[in-house]
């Protein structure tokens, strides 16, 4: 089936639509030998020989849609120049390479998507589509009211201030309080300097829930292939048109789908 060329550069897995936009303008697709230069071109990713820089582009036809329970000290990278460990060396048996969704810092853990489907995670990282991402916190000592509720309404941050986030007190403990963030933004570092704009101090972050999908009971280091019904129902949740092909899906699993966050912020002290 013929298809847009930067459509197929960019569902390889290779980078975004746009930045497939920019390569073959420079000249670095070659469409079976002929560099192609023309936006509007399209071919036939099952007969056609696509390159970039001259490397034919590997067009799997097995996508896959992964669910990570990262642990703390992984970098969300391909490679590191500090040899530190990366997400991907956990997922041992991986037929495919696959990308991580967006990231986690070194030290957050939790919830963490790897895909080798360039247009789905495109989909689901666009800001228009602001994701609703839920994080649980641990922080040192007691939280107060004040700082959820500074935290639900908006905080000042050098990047300017962040938009309304879902926050409640959810346990707490002798020495810490655990609290869950729940933000549609994707700012570098956002929960950690949110948290610091009001005083609290960031002992574990762990990302609870992606959209629809919750980490549940995966163990820390494990993970799990989506199932088809998981992969679309994200991405049709979002704001916008819908994805312009199905997901292919290799393994189905139950989910659990967890209740939105209620209110803006449920506290304790004043
Ligand atoms: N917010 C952070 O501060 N760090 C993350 O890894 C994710 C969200």
């Amino acid at each position: 089936m013929l298809e847009r060329l930067q459509k197929i550069i960019s569902a390889a897995g290779i980078t975004s639509r746009r930045a497939s936009e920019a390569l073959i303008l420079n000249g670095q697709v070659t469409v079976n030998g002929i560099v192609v230069t023309e936006l509007g071109s399209k071919a036939d990713p099952a007969k056609d020989i696509i390159s970039v820089d001259g490397k034919p582009l590997k067009i799997s036809a097995q996508r896959l849609y992964i669910l990570l329970n990262k642990p703390p000290g992984y970098i969300t990278a391909l490679k590191d120049g500090q040899n530190r460990p990366l997400v991907t060396d956990l997922l041992k048996d991986v037929p495919e390479r696959v990308y991580p969704v967006g990231r986690l810092d070194y030290n957050t853990e939790g919830l963490l998507l790897l895909t080798n489907d360039g247009e789905w995670a495109n989909h689901l990282m666009h800001p228009r589509h602001e994701i609703e991402k839920e994080y649980h916190v641990r922080v040192r000592g007691k939280v107060i009211d004040r700082q959820l509720k500074r935290m639900a309404e908006g905080v000042e941050l050098e990047d300017g201030m962040t938009a309304p986030a879902v926050v409640s007190l959810v346990k707490s403990g002798e020495q810490n309080d655990w609290i869950s963030v729940a933000i549609h933004e994707g700012r570098n570092r956002q929960v950690r300097r949110m948290c610091e704009a009001v005083s609290l101090s960031v002992v574990r972050l762990k990302r609870i829930r992606y959209g629809t999908l919750a980490l549940g009971t995966l163990r820390a280091g494990q993970f799990r292939y989506l199932s088809d019904a998981e992969v679309r129902q994200l991405a049709d949740a979002l704001a916008g048109a819908p994805l312009s092909h199905p997901p292919r899906t290799e393994t189905h699993r139950k989910s659990t789908h967890p209740e939105r966050p209620g209110g803006n912020v449920r506290g304790r002290r004043q």
